[in-house]
């Protein structure tokens, strides 16, 4: 396991030297690279000694290599931002590479984490904000900073996050955390995407769902080694590879579905976001607008899988979603209750940064044990943390 860790100008550039003993510990082969900047805090030399490789503080004149920036990036398989400044998070964003250090971070083609430190109205600023979420659309991870004294006086988030933390957070971008094939021997049923309440042949009731959510769900529980059956309403990405998928279009044929694929599996988790109502008569032909009823449309309320998958799930582990546009937490502790199942992720799709079709999501997990709010992050990871809520939730069941 390779680690390229990249060093910026701040404070808390001391603490990258125990970042990089904890990832040699954990028994990666540690680089470095160090702006100028990060130079004036600490010597390259102390990192040379630490890494037992040349440091990468210029594209010029390295003794190792003749282009410091692709070795660097080509040698890792994760790279890591310690301390990320304000600078280096918006030159991230940009594209800019004007030293090794950034250029290794225009050069990268594999995970990257970013764990910022500054002042916090540079961590609050706009432009800062603004930048941590382009570049978590673009899969870039972040080690969120902590709230406490900062090194310029003042006490507010902007704090390095703990060590241990940046380095478990990198073990696990690695594909080595304790996660590895989890759920091995598991079955996990997913359901995705919208799903399409005919009006007549041609018109449909439908939401803005656009299925990624459940399919980064999917995706995970495969790396993580579970059989997934996907029950997908009409979306347009593709499903995951090595996934059983089921396509579906309306909330009748999501609900058999859904039913017939959690014969046998240990979990579910329902991200699809189902039509409430459907239309009583759907017309076997275009309805014409001067001629028939097109201003109103009797509906009626369809079958709530969520609740009828929980109503039979025995000691099986069903989670649901709620997505929200107000008082979020109440909405989804009454649904957690109303529904009978196990968690149930709760998003505000009202925030630019959870809303439909956002590559990010900021989730709170709602249990019987209470609620726990997750900071915004891609989506993989959001995945992730949902299913290890499951893998727990399984594991004591097996107790
Ligand atoms: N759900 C479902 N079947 C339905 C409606 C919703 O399985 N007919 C599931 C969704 O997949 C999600 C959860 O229930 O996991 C909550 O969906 P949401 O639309 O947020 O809630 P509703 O039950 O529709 O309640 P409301 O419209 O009052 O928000």
């Amino acid at each position: 396991m390779n680690v390229a860790l990249v060093v910026c100008g701040g404070i808390a550039a001391y603490k990258a030297c125990e970042v990089l003993r904890l990832l040699q510990k954990a028994g990666c082969d540690v680089r470095v690279a160090m702006t100028e900047d990060a130079q004036r805090f600490v010597g390259a030399t102390t990192f040379e000694a630490l890494s037992h490789h040349e440091v990468v503080t210029s594209l010029y004149g390295m003794r190792e290599s003749s282009v410091p920036h692709v070795d660097l990036a080509d040698f890792a398989d994760a790279i890591v931002v310690v301390p990320a400044t304000a600078n280096v998070i918006a030159k991230m964003r940009a594209g800019i590479a004007d030293d090794a250090a950034s250029t290794t971070l225009v050069a990268a083609h594999c995970p990257v984490l970013v764990a910022p430190a500054m002042n916090v109205h540079m961590w609050k600023s706009a432009a800062t904000q603004e930048n941590v979420r382009t570049l978590a659309s673009r899969g870039v991870r972040f080690v969120m900073p902590e709230s406490g004294h900062l090194a310029c006086g003042y006490v507010g988030e902007g704090k390095l996050a703990q060590v241990e933390d940046v380095c478990a957070a990198t073990l696990e971008a690695l594909g080595a955390g304790a996660r590895g094939r989890d759920l091995e021997g598991r079955t996990l049923m997913v359901t995705a995407g919208p799903t399409h309440e005919a009006i007549d042949p041609v018109r449909f009731i439908a939401n803005a769902s656009t299925g990624k959510m459940g399919y980064a769900i999917a995706a995970a529980a495969r790396r993580r080694g579970a059989r997934v059956r996907l029950v997908s309403g009409p979306v347009s990405i593709e499903a995951p590879e090595g996934v059983e998928l089921e396509r579906v279009v309306s909330a009748a044929e999501m609900h058999d579905a859904a039913m017939r694929a959690f014969e046998g599996a240990d979990a579910c988790v329902c991200c699809a976001a189902v039509a409430d109502y459907t239309p009583v008569a759907p017309a076997d032909h275009k309805l014409k607008k001067s001629a028939e009823h097109l201003d109103c449309i009797e509906l009626v309320e369809t079958a709530d899988i969520l609740a009828d998958l929980s109503a039979e799930k025995g000691s099986r582990v069903v989670v649901g979603f709620a997505a929200e546009t107000e008082a979020l937490l109440a909405h989804a502790k009454a649904k957690l209750e109303r529904k009978g199942c196990d968690l149930i992720v709760a998003n505000d799709v009202s925030r630019p940064e959870s809303t439909f079709g956002a590559d990010t999501n900021r989730v709170a997990l709602v249990s019987a044990e209470g609620v726990e709010q997750l900071d915004v992050m891609p989506l993989d990871a959001v995945a992730d943390e949902v299913l290890d809520r499951v893998a727990a939730l399984l594991g004591s069941d097996d107790e």
